[in-house]
């Protein structure tokens, strides 16, 4: 059965960046696009572990600050010729609580 919790709020992530969760012993970045679109990542760059929740966020991506690396927000892949993925937790918003689907 699926496993929903409530993180944050939305007005808790800035429009274009992120905010920072620890679920259990998992960090996850929730991120808010400039569409106001809703997506978690585990915060772990799959380069070499830089912290996606301080990277730049533009269209649905996000841009690793250790080495530029654009990591896809929806799949968790890098894109461009780079290759590694991190994992993509399923949201949901209701009543402006955003809830990660976990297990
Ligand atoms: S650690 Fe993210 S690009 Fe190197």
């Amino acid at each position: 059965m699926a496993n929903w919790i409530k993180v944050v709020t939305t007005q808790e992530v800035p429009v274009m960046g992120s905010r920072k969760v620890v679920v259990g012993e998992i960090e996850i970045a929730i991120f808010k696009t400039k569409s106001e679109n809703i997506h978690a990542v585990n915060n772990t760059c799959p380069h070499k572990q830089g912290k996606l929740s301080e990277g730049i966020v533009h269209d649905e991506e996000v841009t690793c600050p250790m080495h530029n690396w654009v990591i896809d927000l929806n799949s968790g892949e890098a894109t461009g010729g780079d290759c590694g993925c991190t994992e993509v937790y399923e949201t949901k918003v209701e009543d402006e609580i955003v809830y990660l689907k976990l297990g």
